[in-house]
């Protein structure tokens, strides 16, 4: 692993910060470039290089890619479903331009791999509520959906056309303590826990009986490492995995909160993000990921609510 070089883009945001640190351990603080179009996260400050860019700027990009010798690029730069749907030409554009730039420079500078993540908002209401199947009807109604729906067939494209190993995984919500959320339907998951240790209350912009696939981000960053780790000819799917983590409702996180705070309370005041979430499936099948590349999930919800507690109390 030590020839390898990474660059991150999007390393400030939810996922980026746990990621690049993860990679960091594991290829050296020198071999992973962090990147992104706003300031570097604190978190990230002091553990290794990064560059201000704009993964929109093509030229840029690649003038990085070849002074940086890279050889791997996790792109993980995108606005997500709640965000989306106030600007949807804006999340158009700069999740499919984003992708395209990257995987046309991977094409172009032979890069050793590629990692982009999709989501459970590639379902829509057509598709299987209850352990949504790898293949089945895919019919999106949000434009972040649509976007990663399309970006998926964009990745099984540069793969079977020109040989880009690039890999993916749909991303359930993700829950985590370190770097905030960036504007998902998934994110009163972790505002709830914040909420909790400060006022004992929370009120969720979705309604409680809204059940929704989840997962905790060490189990994101082990899914990822383990799908990126995995021989090339283990990874049968090349549009993008289902994994699952946990499904539960805002009642049942409520539940598992009041083990240790138990007075805290939760009252529901649907928004506009009510609709994107009825729109997605409850639960996911990852059996096809099970079987590809050994995915199996460590936390439950009671486990990840102590873990989230303990580490927020700290904080
Ligand atoms: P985030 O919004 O927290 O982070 C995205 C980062 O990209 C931000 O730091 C932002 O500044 C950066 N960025 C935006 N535009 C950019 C540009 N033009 N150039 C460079 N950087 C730019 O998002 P996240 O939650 O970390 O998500 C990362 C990826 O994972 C996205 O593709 C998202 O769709 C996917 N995903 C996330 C979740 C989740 O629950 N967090 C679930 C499913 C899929
Ligand atoms: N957590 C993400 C969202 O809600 C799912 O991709 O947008």
């Amino acid at each position: 692993m030590a020839k390898d070089k990474i660059l991150v883009i999007g390393a400030s945001g939810q996922i980026g910060v746990e990621l690049t640190l993860a990679l960091r351990k594991i290829y050296g603080a020198a071999n992973v470039v962090a990147s992104d179009l706003r300031e570097e996260n604190d978190l990230l400050k002091g553990t290794g290089p990064y560059v201000s860019m704009d993964v929109m700027n093509k030229e840029m990009l690649h003038v990085q890619v070849i002074r940086q010798n890279i050889t791997q690029i996790y792109l993980l730069a995108a606005i997500l479903s709640a965000t989306g749907e106030k600007n949807p030409g804006l999340a158009w554009h700069l999740n499919m331009q984003g992708l395209l730039n990257v995987l046309d420079i991977a094409r172009e500078e032979k890069l050793h791999k590629v990692y982009w993540p999709s989501s459970i908002a590639v379902f829509g209401p057509t598709s299987p509520r209850q352990f949504c199947p790898q293949q089945t009807v895919i019919e999106p109604i949000t434009v972040y959906g649509i976007s990663k729906y399309a970006g998926e067939f964009w990745c099984n494209y540069y793969h079977q056309r020109f040989g880009v190993d690039v890999r993916s995984i749909r991303y359930p919500g993700l829950i985590s303590y370190k770097s905030a959320p960036g504007g998902g339907t998934t994110d009163y998951a972790v505002e709830i826990y914040h909420e909790a240790l400060a006022e004992k209350k929370y009120t969720c912009f979705l309604k409680e009986d809204t059940y929704l696939p989840m997962m905790y981000m060490p189990d994101a960053i082990r899914a990822t490492m383990e799908l990126m780790h995995a021989p090339a000819n283990n990874i049968k799917v090349r549009t993008s995995y289902n994994i699952s983590g946990m499904s539960f409702s805002p009642t049942e996180i409520a539940a598992s909160i009041q083990k240790h705070i138990p007075d805290f309370q939760l009252s529901c005041v649907p928004d506009y993000r009510q609709a994107i979430a009825d729109s997605w499936p409850q639960s996911i099948d990852d059996t096809v990921a099970s079987a590809d590349w050994n995915w199996k999930p460590a936390f439950d919800l009671d486990k990840m609510t102590t873990d989230m507690l303990q580490n927020l109390s700290k904080k």
